[in-house]
């Protein structure tokens, strides 16, 4: 949103005013000084006044979580336990969950209350790869490369997937990248090939990686380079 039109909506000043104060220098946006009333803020900006802050902005969170086997991607479930629980003091929060994994999957799950920021990791036209380990149920057939650089056809929802990247580990495991996330792509490109994936882990998003210190369950807040990795894909 512009400057001018949030500082009408949340602080009620009028156009007159808020252009007297960009003028004498006397708004500040994240520490800076800013002149323009087209500048972009948005519900985290920290804005000040006349050196007062407006104080109605939200905290971003952002953290990654090592999602066990058997948690839900959701934030609440009657009957399973989810992964928005698994995060304490969520309840104040609003997280969301940037790329959902199946209940039985493992791996990378990135949380975050920042909208705007979780789009970017999510939409195919960002092209943000997803890595994952695939185990499957038979041998991972030659022409499985191909056929998925090539990409499949999906025609519930009449696309084809994006050129999809194998690397094959074992003749049943591989690191598979993609650079989207459909409903339950990966078993779905796998059944394509006449295979069946019988575990999958997702490893990366991005240049967010996994960390290995962190056990099944376990998570930690993003650091700012990781945070500023998938804004600077675009920006
Ligand atoms: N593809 C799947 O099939 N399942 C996941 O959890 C993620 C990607």
């Amino acid at each position: 949103m512009f400057l001018e039109r949030y500082l009408s909506k949340y602080a009620g000043l009028s156009r007159k005013s808020i252009l007297r104060l960009l003028h004498h220098g006397q708004i500040q946006v994240n520490e800076q000084t800013v002149h323009s009333r087209s500048f972009e803020v948005n519900a985290f900006s920290n804005i000040s006044i006349e050196g007062k802050p407006l104080n109605i902005h939200k905290t971003a969170h952002y953290f990654m979580l090592n999602k066990p086997a058997g948690i839900l991607s959701a934030t609440k479930d009657p009957i399973h336990k989810t992964a928005i629980e698994l995060i304490e003091g969520n309840e104040s929060f609003d997280l969301h969950i940037a790329g959902r994994l199946d209940r039985a999957t493992t791996g990378l799950l990135i949380l975050t209350n920042d909208g705007k920021w979780s789009k970017k990791i999510t939409e195919p036209v960002e092209k943000i790869p997803k890595t994952y380990f695939v185990e499957t149920a038979q041998a991972i057939s030659p022409q499985t490369a191909q056929v998925f650089e090539k990409g499949i056809y999906f025609k519930y929802e009449d696309i084809t997937t994006r050129p999809a990247n194998i690397e094959i580990m074992t003749t049943t495991t591989c690191k598979l990248t993609l650079y989207e996330g459909r409903y339950h792509q990966v078993k779905r490109m796998f059944s394509a090939v006449g295979n069946r994936v019988i575990s999958l882990h997702r490893e990366s998003m991005g240049d967010i990686v996994l960390d290995e210190n962190l056990s099944p369950g376990e998570y930690r807040a993003l650091n700012q380079t990781e945070i500023d990795s998938i804004k600077r894909k675009r920006e």
